[in-house]
C-alpha cells in the first residue's frame, strides 16, 4: 500500500507521523519504502539518526525525491516494497500534487485543523530516550477513559458529547450527556 502522509499547513505533525508509520510497519515484518519529498529532508535526518544508532540500521529503505520524480520513480519502485510512505513538505505543492496522484491512502493530521486543543491517550513508556513499548499507566479503555476525563476536567461542569464504537466506550457513553453509539 502506498500512503501519503500530507496536507498543506506546516509543522503538523506529518512527518512524525510518516517515520513513526514506516517503524512500525517494519518492526511489524514489512518491506519499507520511505519516501522523503520534502526538500526540509527530516525523514532523511532521521533515518540517518536511527541508521547511526542501531546496529541493525533503520529497518526500512528511505530515498529522497523531487518534482516529478515523487510520480515516476514511486509508480517504478512500489512493486519492490510492501508498503510505500511518503513525507511531504507542507508548502511543497508539486510533490504533494505528485504523491497524492500514486498513493492509495492520503493520511491528513486533523486536529490542527479541528482545533483540538488536548487528547487524552495512551503514551508509551521510555527508558534512555527509548521507547519500550510499555503503555504508561495501563490502556485507555472502559472505566479508565472514564477516570482520565474525570481527572482532566478537575470537578469542572461540562456538557458532554461522546462517540463510542466498542465495548470499551460502554462507561464513558454511559457517562455523557450525549451519547453516540458509531458502527464498525
Ligand atoms: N503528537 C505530537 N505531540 C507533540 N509534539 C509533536 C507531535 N507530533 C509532532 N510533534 C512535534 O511537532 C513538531 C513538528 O512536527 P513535524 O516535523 O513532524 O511536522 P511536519 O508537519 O512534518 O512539519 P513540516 O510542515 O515542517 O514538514 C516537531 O517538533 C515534532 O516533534
Ligand atoms: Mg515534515
Amino acid at each position: 500500500m502506498i500512503i501519503c502522509v500530507g496536507g498543506t499547513k506546516g509543522g503538523t505533525g506529518k512527518s512524525t507521523v510518516a517515520t513513526n508509520l514506516a517503524v512500525m510497519l517494519a518492526t511489524s515484518g514489512r518491506d519499507v519504502l520511505l519516501v522523503d519529498a520534502d526538500e526540509q529532508g527530516t525523514s532523511t535526518d532521521f533515518t540517518n539518526m536511527r541508521n547511526t544508532n542501531r546496529p541493525d540500521g533503520a529497518g526500512y529503505t528511505c530515498i529522497s525525491l523531487t518534482g516529478r520524480a515523487v510520480v515516476t520513480e514511486i509508480r517504478r519502485l512500489t512493486p519492490k516494497y510492501q508498503d510505500v510512505v511518503i513525507d511531504v513538505g507542507g508548502g511543497n505543492v508539486n510533490s504533494q500534487r505528485g504523491a497524492l496522484a500514486v498513493c492509495d491512502l492520503y493520511l491528513v493530521p486533523l486536529a490542527p485543523r479541528l482545533g483540538v486543543d488536548h487528547v487524552i491517550r495512551c503514551s508509551l513508556a521510555e527508558e534512555d530516550g527509548v521507547l519500550t513499548g510499555v503503555l504508561v499507566g495501563g490502556n485507555v479503555r472502559g472505566p479508565e477513559k472514564v477516570r482520565r476525563l474525570q481527572s482532566w476536567l478537575d470537578g469542572e461542569a461540562v456538557e458532554l458529547w461522546a462517540y463510542g464504537d466498542s465495548s470499551g466506550d460502554d462507561e464513558l457513553l454511559a457517562l455523557a450527556d450525549h451519547p453516540t453509539r458509531v458502527r464498525r
